[in-house]
């Protein structure tokens, strides 16, 4: 999905090399072009300048000029998002935040850590494990992921059902919003009555209302021991039926991930790593479980106690566990080695209807796309089912429509993490009421007066 830039005042851009800097304004084609296409391939804009602020300083002098000269602008982190909502898919000037990179410092007696925007989540996992402290949220995207990506888009991942998403870690946020105010709460108390929480406003914002400059997080103990399992499934049915239970019955159960055969196959055939175990099963359940003590044992036990378990495989080293990992987070890449750019559709199901659902979807595309495959996998402990669709053209929404119209119609989410960036803003009003897209237009005038924050992102048109 394509479109242009059109021509730009020469003038704003001598204007903003002032600010920060002759380096750090990028026009060069060939350079900015990594900028202007998103990590999927499936969303590609074109941009007049990358502009690289070093300071929240700069940024706000940055903001002060947009908004001057009626000039909108894309936030851009890692550029590792899903949805098409960090590339200048209508010509805006992409603002990169990479260069505020700061990690630290930590509270090491109240567990928080404060970091820059810029920082990848995996500097800020070293950080808190440097504090001896463990940071709860992580996700494949980690090395090139910013902390400040994770918050605009709310990120989620492998341990959302233990430790809850990127929203349940900030406890406080440095932001320049789209007035161009430089906004700031960073203390990091834990009770904290004083109006309205403005760093969790910022999360899941997707860059519409402002730029996320820090943040202060929470930080979560220690689990050193882990152990990891995949277990062959007779069906995807009763690895989601596995899943539910093992929420219940083992407390220290840190990840639950689902992948199918294909899926799997894929993987192996793209890494050339080997099956995860002797005979190939229609289903696979990942699970880890994590804590002060080993938890190996209450983890076979558990496991002892599901149905539909044909094999299983545990692993107790961590190199093994990676291994074992590997298996799930390689399908993003695997899925997206197969030529044209999958439709990432990222969907929540309620728990009564997740094992019907994941049934039903592969039909449900098939209707509309005969041919195209659809591979399942995801967070199932959190009923996040990720419906990847490959053999249809980037521009063709059929299956996207398809897809979230009966995931709405059973009361689920059309984006479980992901975010609703471009690729998803049509269909916003299947989960939001018309109320509620007015109370977001109203937020979004208030602190983006003039609309010059990520404008097609997620907020409808008016
Ligand atoms: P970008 O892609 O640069 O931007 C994403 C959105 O945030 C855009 O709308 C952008 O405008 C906005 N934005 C970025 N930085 C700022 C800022 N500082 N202030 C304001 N707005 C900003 N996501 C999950 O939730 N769970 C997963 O398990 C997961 N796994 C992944 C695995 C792989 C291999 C990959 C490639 C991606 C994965 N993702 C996952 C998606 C992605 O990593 C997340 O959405 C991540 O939070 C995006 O961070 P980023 O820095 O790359 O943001
Ligand atoms: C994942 O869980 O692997 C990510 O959300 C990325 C993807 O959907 O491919
Ligand atoms: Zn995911």
């Amino acid at each position: 999905m394509a479109c242009g830039s059109s021509s730009f005042d020469p003038g704003f851009i001598r204007a903003v090399v002032d600010v920060v800097g002759r380096a750090h304004v990028l026009t060069d084609p060939d350079v900015v072009a990594s900028y202007e296409i998103d990590w999927t391939g499936r969303f590609r804009g074109s941009t007049p300048a990358v502009v690289r602020p070093g300071s929240s300083e700069e940024l706000a002098a940055v903001v002060a000029l947009c908004r001057a000269g009626g000039v909108a602008v894309v936030p851009q982190g890692g550029n590792t998002g899903m949805v098409g909502g960090g590339v200048p898919l209508h010509g805006e000037v992409v603002v990169s935040l990479r260069r505020l990179t700061g990690v630290g410092p930590a509270d090491v007696a109240a567990g928080q850590l404060t970091v820059q925007a810029g920082a990848t989540l995996a500097d800020v996992q070293v950080a808190a494990r440097d504090a001896g402290w463990e940071y709860g949220v992580d996700l494949g995207g980690r090395d090139s992921a910013t902390i400040g990506g994770n918050v605009a888009t709310n990120a989620g991942g492998l341990r959302v059902l233990r430790y809850g998403d990127t929203r349940a870690q900030v406890l406080g946020a440095q932001a320049v919003l789209g007035t161009g105010d430089v906004v700031e709460h960073l203390g990091g108390l834990l009770k904290d009555n004083t109006g309205y929480p403005l760093h969790l406003l910022m999360c899941g914002s997707e860059g519409t209302l402002g730029f996320v400059t820090a943040v202060r997080l929470r930080l979560v103990a220690p689990a050193p021991q882990r152990v990891a399992a995949i277990l062959g499934m007779k069906d995807a049915a009763s690895a989601l039926a596995a899943a539910q239970a093992l929420r219940l019955g083992l407390p220290t159960l840190s990840a639950a991930e689902l992948m199918l055969r294909a899926g799997v196959e894929l993987v192996c055939a793209v890494t050339g790593a080997p099956p995860p175990l002797p005979s190939p099963h229609e289903a696979y359940l990942l699970v880890e479980a994590s804590g002060p003590a080993d938890p190996t044992l209450e983890l076979t036990a558990a496991v002892a106690g599901l149905s539909g378990v044909e094999d299983a495989a545990v692993a107790v080293d961590p190199r093994r566990i990676a291994a074992l990992f590997r298996y799930r987070e390689g399908h993003t890449e695997a899925v997206n080695s197969l030529g044209a750019p999958p439709h990432k559709l990222d969907v929540t199901l309620p728990f009564g209807v997740l094992a019907e659902m994941v049934e039903r979807l592969p039909s449900i595309v098939d209707a509309v796309v005969p041919g195209a495959a659809v591979w399942l996998f995801g967070h199932v402990g959190d009923g996040n089912v990720h419906v990847n669709v490959t053999g249809v053209a980037p521009d063709d929404e059929r299956v996207d429509e398809a897809v979230f119209r009966a995931v709405a119609g059973v009361g689920g989410s059309i984006s479980a993490e992901h975010g609703i960036g471009t690729a998803k803003r049509k269909w916003l009003e299947l989960n939001r009421s018309p109320a509620e897209l007015r109370a977001f237009a109203a937020i979004k005038r208030a602190l983006d007066p003039d609309g010059i924050m990520n404008p097609h992102v997620l907020v409808p048109p008016a």
